[in-house]
């Protein structure tokens, strides 16, 4: 690679246990291969499904990620306080609602260095199909007039309608390095350079049992589409594999290349009982 280049590797929503291992197993190849300056992470289903936690969060660190975005699952699991007022590699969405007699913890955005490149990551979740809070749209405004100069910016646009992330993509374009989806668990096809150099993916996709719904064992699922009752949904086991996205990132700012990645790691060996959480 141009030495000149910052490259990031950057994961979607890592879920559960099958998410976390099987990015285990799958990283050391593509560390080997793409060598990147940045490994970041959606974590918000990383712990159970449900948010995460600090064992989780460590089991990354172990791993080598640098940084950390989350979404709606974001307040899932309790110790997300004290991850966020302690850890400021891990972010929430930005837009989230910050009233000044309760302000939200943590920060949507944060600044990133490592072998002597730095870059701006930006976490913001959309308000189609989901519950609703602040502009997605101003917060990416407030932060871009904010942001230090020269410093490559990446977005985790966390949405559910594709019309929102590629609205999203649009509106930064020539403004930002990178606005990569999240949420939808499943990887898109559209990977391309939007103009003004802004590398742009719809969703990103999950790293988590393929043989799943969004994650989540089948049965239960669909039981619940039938019944419109509670179900006790499990976490899926099988078939586990990783999605992610490799960015290559000029000295300007502007996005040189994006490449989707998504395969599944077949030497896993999901089956024990218990403990896939
Ligand atoms: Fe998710
Ligand atoms: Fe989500």
């Amino acid at each position: 690679m141009n030495e000149n280049r910052t490259r990031v590797l950057f994961f979607a929503d890592v879920f559960g246990k099958p998410g976390r291992r099987a990015v285990a197993a799958a990283l050391p190849a593509l560390l080997t291969k793409y060598d990147p300056d940045f490994l970041f992470a959606n974590v918000e289903n990383l712990a159970g499904g449900r948010g995460v936690n600090f064992k989780t969060l460590g089991e990354m660190s172990d791993l080598g990620f640098h940084g950390f975005t989350t979404g709606n699952h974001v307040w899932d699991n309790r110790e997300i306080f004290d991850i966020l007022e302690r850890d400021r590699r891990v972010l929430r969405p930005a837009n989230l609602p910050d009233p000044a007699d309760s302000p939200c913890p943590g920060a949507g955005h944060a600044l990133f260095q490592n072998r002597g490149k730095s870059i701006l990551l930006v976490n913001l979740i959309g308000r189609v199909f989901m519950e609703d809070c602040e502009c997605p749209f101003s917060a990416a405004d407030w932060i871009l007039d904010g942001a230090p100069e020269g410093v490559p910016i990446m977005v985790d646009m966390h949405a559910d309608a594709t019309s929102e992330k590629y609205a999203m993509g649009w509106f930064l374009a020539g403004k930002v390095a990178a606005v990569v989806g999240s949420h939808s668990h499943v990887q898109t096809a559209d990977e391309r350079i939007l103009p003004g150099g802004t590398a742009y993916i719809t969703d990103v996709g999950m790293s988590g049992a393929f043989d799943s719904v969004i994650g989540m064992h089948p049965d239960p699922v669909i039981k619940r589409f039938k019944t419109k009752r509670p179900q006790g949904f499990r976490i899926a086991t099988q078939n586990p594999g990783i999605c992610c996205v490799v960015i290559d990132i000029n000295e300007d700012g502007t996005a040189a290349s994006i490449e989707r990645i998504r395969h599944t790691v077949s030497h896993l060996d999901m089956n024990e009982e218990g403990g896939v959480e």
